[in-house]
């Protein structure tokens, strides 16, 4: 019987999780639709016990919780201009699916379920750094949908007897992130682009700014969380980031010189739905968790460019 879950394991951040723990010996067992996770991304996972199915159905979370006593859900369908596009299916993979979740998971007797976040709860505030005391202002459809599953969480662990953390992670990006669809992480399409001697496209002036998070960072935040005492971290919110900003032009500077392209970006129109400027106040989740990022921006794109180039 495995004693961690992880949803959305076929997707970059639920690979690493679920790496990382078969790695210090646990049981896991994952589950995944595909929609957006790839079977590749299970490669290297076989100790797993894998579910192929869909939180939207909710005896697939009851299958996915049975006898499980801590569950990391990162499934979710990502991306801001997806949800631009197609806000219903966001809310059924973001909210019915996390709700659904919730509740298989109290009633399987889950101890504790720890939850992706994301930073884009924050919105386009003009205050930097973001901490968790400032009222969240969502955007787009995708921030609206994340900032319910947060709520849904911090719900569950007044009115039931199961605990959960949030975990709002800020642009994460590294090895196995799929850099191949319209609707993936900058960072990922730009190594790839770039990698191929194509033209990255930058949306806006390009002086747009993230707290790009590597992904150890945030395979070491939940690990923490799932560890935390409860009278800690129950029915919390700490952002998951590095506490350092960069604008897109200079990560393509940084790109640039890592990868040896040559070319310009071809400047766009800004998407729609996008915010400026985006910065973790990490202070909470040092306090809560110990948390302290273990590996750098220009390191976390160094192996993330090696990590590329020998795909
Ligand atoms: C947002 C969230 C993040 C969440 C992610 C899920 C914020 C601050 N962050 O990321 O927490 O995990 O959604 O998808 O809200 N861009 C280009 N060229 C490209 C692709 C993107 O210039 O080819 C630009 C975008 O316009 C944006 C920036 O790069 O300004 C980052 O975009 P992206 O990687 O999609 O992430 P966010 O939308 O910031």
């Amino acid at each position: 019987m495995a004693k961690y879950l992880v949803t959305g394991v076929a997707g970059f951040i639920g690979r690493s999780i679920a790496a990382e723990l078969l790695k210090r010996g646990e049981t896991v067992r994952g589950i995944d639709n595909f929609i957006t996770g790839k079977r590749a991304n299970l490669v290297g996972l076989e100790a797993m016990e894998f579910i192929e199915g869909d939180l939207a159905y909710p005896s697939a979370c009851a299958k996915a919780c049975e006898g499980v006593e801590i569950v990391f859900h990162e499934a979710a369908l990502a991306s801001v201009p997806r949800s631009v596009a197609d806000p219903v299916g966001t809310n059924t993979n973001c909210v019915t699916a996390t709700l659904n979740l919730l509740v298989a998971a109290r009633d399987a007797g889950v101890r504790r379920v720890v939850y992706a976040g994301s930073s884009s709860a924050y919105g386009d505030t003009p205050t930097l750094p973001k901490d968790e005391s400032m009222l969240p202002n969502p955007i787009s459809p995708y921030a609206v949908a994340k900032l319910a599953g947060e709520h849904y969480m911090r719900s569950f662990a007044q009115v039931y007897d199961i605990e959960t953390v949030v975990l709002r992670y800020f642009n994460v990006f590294g090895p196995h992130q799929d850099p191949a669809s319209q609707y993936s992480g900058v960072l990922a399409i730009f190594c790839r682009k770039m990698l191929a001697g194509e033209q990255p496209s930058i949306y806006g002036d390009g002086e747009q700014s993230r707290d790009f998070t590597y992904i150890d960072n945030v395979v070491r935040a939940n690990l923490l969380a799932a560890s935390a005492p409860a009278e800690k971290v129950n029915g919390q919110v700490m952002n998951t980031a590095t506490g350092s900003r960069i604008t897109l032009n200079d990560t393509f500077r940084i790109l640039r010189e890592l990868i040896g392209y040559r070319g310009e970006p071809n400047y766009l129109p800004p998407r729609s739905g996008d915010i400026r400027d985006s910065l973790a106040d990490i202070r909470l989740a040092g306090e809560l968790l110990g948390y302290q990022p273990i590996v750098d921006f220009r390191e976390g794109l160094q192996r993330t460019v090696d990590w590329y180039r020998n795909q």
